[in-house]
């Protein structure tokens, strides 16, 4: 799965060497709360430097001023109550992805609820079955607000959890575009060489919303890495055992038990998430890197501070109650993925019209599943609760995609065409490269429309998105 390279910006003020030792800065939930419980989450333009304080502010849009926006941390099974105030020039909705959801919660525009006008407001009021690392992101124009910065975490904790605030370290990775001033680059929103070959990659890479940077962590001690990926399009090239973390958690759902991967790098796809279990030696300072660019590009460094050497710990997180598949009497639906730079399209039908010629372009549509261009009146499958469902995706297109189905997690059960064996992990997005086929299968327990759409945004935004009824 190899990833195009491209140049990401360097500069030697504002590069690693020039960042100095700044900690971390732990962000948790700031947002006003309402006399009536509910979060505040307000949607709003805001001017912040992406760089550092000599270059010019870029607008972004922020819930609540920061991008990324206030983390929430809640308990397992609790509810979780935001109001959402649009105070942007544009509709908005708010998504919560990887969270098995009421489906009326989840966020879609025009599938799950309408677009929340500027002036106006919403309350999302759910309550989250799963423990684990989750975000929450605009799906309205996602491709559009989501570059701009419309996201924040959300962390769903379990009644005792074993990692203290200390040693639980949210990084949110993101991949802007910059323009040569060092603003975000606007112009270029919605640019139809992106949406038709591999999305709006960035030249300017964030943790948390800050350029890269260092942080102290104490040797021998066990910490949490989460790793999410915010950016539109960008699949991170990381190496956990280049600092000998271990897995513990793909989008949220623990791993049986936490694992050294058994090949290198490994992909973060746009949406996804990876925890990790790291217990650094005395003296072993560490960085993450993201590789995809041929070369090293620290994102977060860590100083290992102290001397006590870490003794063998048995790290386990609870794993999440999720109905396992039934795969003798699973339904298979196949999804062929066509379209792109550089490919046919084959059959294209948009808002039940063919699609020829200069309608791609005119249209801005340029991906297909099974033929069909964007959303249709139609699901692409519909079945009734508690069916045992297999999708079978074959990728015919030239480019990697990140393929997400809301309101369910599932088990990647066969992978064609790659050389990478990661097991069968739960997950609520997973990567497929050129031409491979992966077959995932979940228990369709959620009633309601449900999308299932590449979280490269600029991809679905050209057509590669389409749901699925559960009744
Ligand atoms: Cu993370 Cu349809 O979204
Ligand atoms: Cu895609």
């Amino acid at each position: 799965m190899a990833l195009t390279r491209r140049q990401f910006m360097t500069n030697s003020a504002t590069g690693i060497a020039g960042a100095g030792a700044l900690s971390l800065v732990p962000f948790q939930v700031f947002a006003a709360m309402a006399e009536d419980g509910f979060l505040e989450l307000t949607a709003k333009e805001v001017q912040k430097n992406l760089i550092s304080e000599e270059y010019p502010a870029s607008t972004l849009w922020t819930y609540n001023g920061e991008s990324p926006g206030p983390q929430i941390r809640v308990k397992r099974g609790e509810r979780v109550k935001v109001r959402l105030i649009n105070q942007l020039s544009e509709p908005t909705s708010i998504h919560w992805h990887g969270i098995r959801i009421d489906n009326a919660m989840d966020g879609v525009s025009g599938l799950t609820q309408d677009a929340v006008l500027p002036g106006e407001t919403f309350d999302y009021d759910f309550v989250v079955p799963d423990v684990g690392t989750y975000w929450y992101h605009a799906h309205t124009k996602t491709w559009n607000q989501v570059a701009r910065g419309l996201y924040g975490v959300l962390i769903v904790e379990d009644d005792e959890e074993i990692f203290d605030l200390e040693h639980d370290i949210v990084l949110v990775l993101d991949d802007w575009r910059l323009g040569q001033d060092g603003t975000l680059d606007i112009l270029s929103l919605g640019s139809t060489v992106d949406w038709s070959h591999e999305g709006r990659l960035g030249n300017w890479l964030t943790i948390n919303g800050r350029p890269p940077h260092e942080n102290e962590i104490n040797a021998g001690e066990p910490y949490r890495l989460r790793l999410i990926n915010a950016s539109n399009a960008r699949s991170f090239e990381i190496d956990p055992n280049s600092f000998k973390a271990k897995i513990i958690a793909f989008d949220g759902q623990a791993t049986p038990e936490a694992q050294t991967l058994a090949y290198s790098p490994m992909l973060l796809g746009p949406a996804q998430r990876v925890d990790l279990l790291v217990q650094p030696q005395p003296g072993e300072n560490f960085s993450i890197n993201e590789m995809s660019d041929g070369q090293n590009y620290p994102l977060v460094n860590f100083r290992v501070l102290g001397e006590k050497k870490p003794e063998t710990v048995d790290i386990r997180i609870a794993p999440n109650p999720l109905p396992e598949p039934d795969i003798e009497n699973a339904l298979t639906f196949k999804l062929h993925m066509s379209g792109g730079a550089m490919n046919s399209i084959g059959d294209a039908v948009f808002n039940g019209e063919q699609l020829e010629g200069e309608d791609f372009i005119n249209f801005k549509q340029f991906w297909a599943f099974n033929g069909v261009v964007n959303l249709s009146d139609e699901p692409f499958f519909a079945v009734e609760r508690n069916q045992s469902v297999i999708i079978e995706v074959f990728n015919d297109t030239s480019f990697l995609h990140a393929m997400h189905a809301h309101g369910h997690h599932f088990r990647v059960i066969e992978r064609v065409g790659v050389d990478i064996d990661e097991g069968m992990p739960w997950r609520d997005t997973f990567m497929i490269g050129a031409r491979q086929t992966t077959r995932i299968a979940f228990v369709a327990d959620n009633p309601g429309k449900w999308l299932f759409h590449c979280h490269m945004l600029e991809h679905a935004a050209a057509g590669m998105i389409t749901w699925f009824d559960v009744s």
